[in-house]
């Protein structure tokens, strides 16, 4: 298993560019399913989810092209994926692929409205809670489908057709979102969801749905209507960038020092993660490239944190806000409200040196002058990328064990942070 060797103590200084969101590549691809069409999607990340995911695309029956890179490219542009669901083969996604990845689970949506049945696995993924999908079953329900847990699977069936209704729901839900939305498309009659999630990748969707030929109003705000349509076609869409990576590089460049420009960065897709580093101390620049981030001489402050669905201060970033205040001036507060087990990464930055005390949803980290590097442990996606952007900062060298979690969502994570002076490398096993 690959291992990243980090030797801490380099500025970083330069531009990292930032690639298309994972988390509206997942479900872009899933609603590929929605058409027999072909959906061109561009700016795709080069990551190990989108692998998984093509392959269990794949087991359905879904062709999924890469497009060549031509001469005048730009090197770090995203894949073109041409995917095409014309036939589908199968509406079973098994356990063996559901439960490496929670997100595949969404395939339910678009299978049972164009194919008026599904059976998914009950879904695995990063252990940062239990993450129930019963709002994700309630939304389905409301929209007329009948609903059979059997030996870990859901089976859901609409044999007439799934029609428009009212959802609710009781907690912002990110994928009960976007399962409402892929199965609405095509239920006859409108569907109005109340309590929508508001993330940017939601909107992202709609926008790519909408250019399918689906009528979505709302999206981006707490209500979202959507107007059934009988089909959709083919479209191309380009992937919105990742605003979590955004998060993450300049958070390490907050705490390594130095000024970066985060290319195709949008700061209205962190606003509130911006806000937070310019209360730390950071200096943060919109320009028309992106996002500059830079830190001269001055400390950080400490700062109190909560994590709320959009748009506040987002959970997928509070591990690397963690590691950052771990060199803070004084004691900083993070609250996770999102996930109940969200805090894996404590303990190892614990072996790097860092104070924090654990009281149930709420992390104290006590700011120390130094951290010391050491063999650590990626336990899940964004806990991995806070051990990184520690052993950036930490005396010696740091070893991250079990890479692949990054793998997931970060696309060549050393490459990037090299190309702006950081001591890092990747150790194929
Ligand atoms: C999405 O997960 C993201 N995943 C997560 O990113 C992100 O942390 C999360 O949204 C919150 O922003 C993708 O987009 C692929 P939720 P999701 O449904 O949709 C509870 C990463 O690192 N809940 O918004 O699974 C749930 O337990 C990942 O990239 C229910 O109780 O999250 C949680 O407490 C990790 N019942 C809360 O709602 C349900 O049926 C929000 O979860 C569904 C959710």
């Amino acid at each position: 298993m690959d291992r990243i060797r980090i030797i801490g103590g380099q500025r970083l200084n330069g531009s990292i560019p930032i690639s298309g969101a994972k988390n509206a590549t997942l479900p872009l691809m899933i609603a590929s399913l929605l058409t027999d069409e072909t959906l061109i999607l561009e700016n795709v990340p080069r990551l190990a989810d989108v692998i998984q995911l093509q392959r269990i695309l794949g087991n359905h029956g879904v062709d999924i092209t890469i497009a060549g890179k031509r001469s005048g490219d730009d090197p770090n542009s995203g894949r073109t994926l041409h995917i095409s669901a014309k036939h589908i083969v199968d509406t079973t996604a098994p356990y063996e692929l559901v439960s490496k990845m929670r997100a595949s689970f969404w395939v339910v949506a678009p299978l049972l409205a164009r194919m008026g049945e599904a059976k998914v696995s009950l879904p695995g993924g990063c252990a940062i809670g239990t993450r129930p999908v019963d709002f994700l079953i309630m939304a389905l329900e409301n929209l007329g489908a009948e609903i059979e847990i059997e030996a870990g699977y859901v089976v859901a069936r609409a044999k007439n057709g799934l029609r428009g209704a009212e959802i609710k729901f009781p907690k912002v839900t990110v994928g009960g979102t976007h399962t409402a939305l892929m199965a609405a498309v095509l239920a006859k009659g409108t569907t109005v969801i109340e309590n929508a999630a508001r993330e940017p990748e939601i909107g992202d969707v709609a926008d790519c749905l909408n250019k399918m030929g689906a009528n979505v109003t709302g999206a981006g705000t707490s209500t979202i209507v959507v107007e059934g349509v009988g089909r959709l076609h083919g479209a191309r869409h380009s992937v919105l960038p990742d605003r979590i990576e955004t998060g993450t590089y300049a958070m390490a460049v907050a705490m390594t020092g130095g000024d970066v420009l985060l290319q195709n960065a949008r700061p209205e897709l962190l606003q509130s993660a911006l806000d937070t580093l310019t209360q730390a101390g950071v200096t943060v620049t919109p320009t028309n490239e992106g996002i500059r981030i830079a830190r001269n001489g001055s400390g950080l402050n400490a700062v109190d944190v909560t994590t709320e669905p959009f748009p506040g201060f987002p959970t997928d970033l509070q591990a690397q806000l963690m590691a950052l205040m771990t060199k803070a001036k004084g004691t900083s507060r993070i609250t996770e409200t999102i996930f109940e087990n969200r805090f894996m990464h404590v303990q190892e930055l614990a072996r790097l040196g860092a104070r924090i005390h654990l009281d149930g949803e709420t992390a104290t980290i006590e700011g120390v002058a130094k951290l010391k590097g050491a063999p650590v442990m990626a336990t899940d996606l964004r806990a991995s990328v806070s051990l990184v952007i520690a052993g950036l900062a930490a005396e010696g060298e740091t070893m991250v064990n079990r890479v692949y979690h990054l793998d997931r969502g970060f696309e060549k994570v050393e490459d990037k942070l090299a190309a702006c002076g950081a001591a890092i490398e990747r150790i194929s096993a």
